[in-house]
């Protein structure tokens, strides 16, 4: 992977895309991890006198403009924690953002709307491509949190740009990574979250050949639950992957390790009647997150490895 030392950015227009998909209350942003995380790479370039634009997704607005995901308020964060101007440009490619990106000077950063605006962006489509890669003499990506998705700002724009390079953040997550899954310190245990468990059976595999267990929370634990024959209420399940989690769950032969209690809710909400469901949840209740005891099942086998990979 090229890094940002093999680039001549002085002077350059540096489309950087960066993850900054991070958690919202309304307009305020409740954790901005992520976009600090960003800065080393930002500052790298800055500092050299590069002229960085910045695209990032935010949530899933479904290809159209959705005020309630606007990148503005991110941009706004960001003005706060570097030393140098931070514009925001209404567009994410055409007219406005060629014409926004050729007003910034060396060393300055411009802020592109939420790539998920355009309808072309998650079907990696040739529009939305060269519209960002218009934008860009150098492409660096340094959205280790969306490295997984073929889409137009991650995957199409690095086809066309001929200068690019991974940024500082996607080069330590890979180079930690690659230790980790070469010969990790054992016991190693791997945590895994998140919605769909479609979005995770790379990361299963993968770990199934070098994790001595594999502890599963958030709503997809819900479809491994149903495919093993769990009650699970109204609890988010990928109703279409039943038998790619009994599959998964075989073939880790008993790696896979499940949540047994379960914080079941009669609604999604803030002021949802909560209970602590045992093995089974019941009918009119949706499980959101672990229980008591499946908290200090999963603290023990943390607490007792000494690699941990939490995904
Ligand atoms: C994430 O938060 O997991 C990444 O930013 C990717 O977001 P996505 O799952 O909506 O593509």
């Amino acid at each position: 992977m090229n890094t940002l030392d093999s680039l001549d950015v002085t002077g350059k227009r540096v489309l950087v895309r960066v993850d900054f998909n991070v958690p919202l209350d309304g307009k305020t942003i409740s954790d901005d991890t992520r976009i600090t995380s960003a800065l080393p790479t930002i500052e790298a370039l800055t500092s050299r006198g590069a002229r960085v634009i910045l695209a990032s997704h935010l949530g899933r607005p479904k290809g159209q403009a959705d005020d309630a995901f606007s990148l503005r308020p991110i941009a706004d964060h960001l003005a706060t924690l570097v030393d140098t101007q931070v514009s925001f440009c209404d567009a994410t490619i055409g007219s406005e953002a060629e014409a926004a990106a050729s007003k910034l000077k060396d060393g300055e950063i411009l802020v592109l709307e939420n790539t998920r605006f355009l309808a072309g962006e998650t079907k990696n489509a040739d529009d939305v491509a060269d519209g960002l890669a218009a934008l860009a003499d150098v492409y660096v990506n340094d959205a280790f949190g969306s490295a997984h998705r073929a889409h137009a700002s991650t995957d199409g724009v690095a086809r066309r740009v001929e200068e690019k390079a991974g940024g500082l953040l996607l080069a330590k997550e890979v180079d930690y990574l690659g230790q980790l899954l070469g010969s990790p310190a054992k016991p190693f245990v791997a945590i895994l979250g998140g919605a769909k468990v479609s979005d995770k059976i790379g990361v299963i595999r993968s770990l199934m050949s070098t994790a001595d267990q594999i502890l599963i929370g958030g709503a997809m634990s819900y479809t491994f639950l149903k495919a093993l024959g769990h009650s699970v209420g109204g609890s988010m399940v990928e109703e279409d992957k039943l038998g790619l989690a009994k599959e998964l769950y075989d073939e880790a032969d008993g790696r896979i390790v499940l949540p047994r209690d379960h914080i079941a809710a009669d609604a999604f909400s803030n002021d949802a009647e909560t209970q602590i469901a045992q093995d089974e949840i019941p009918e009119g209740t949706m499980a959101l997150d672990i229980g008591p005891d499946t908290i200090a099942r999963y603290g023990d086998l943390i607490r007792g490895a000494k690699t941990a990979v939490w995904n």
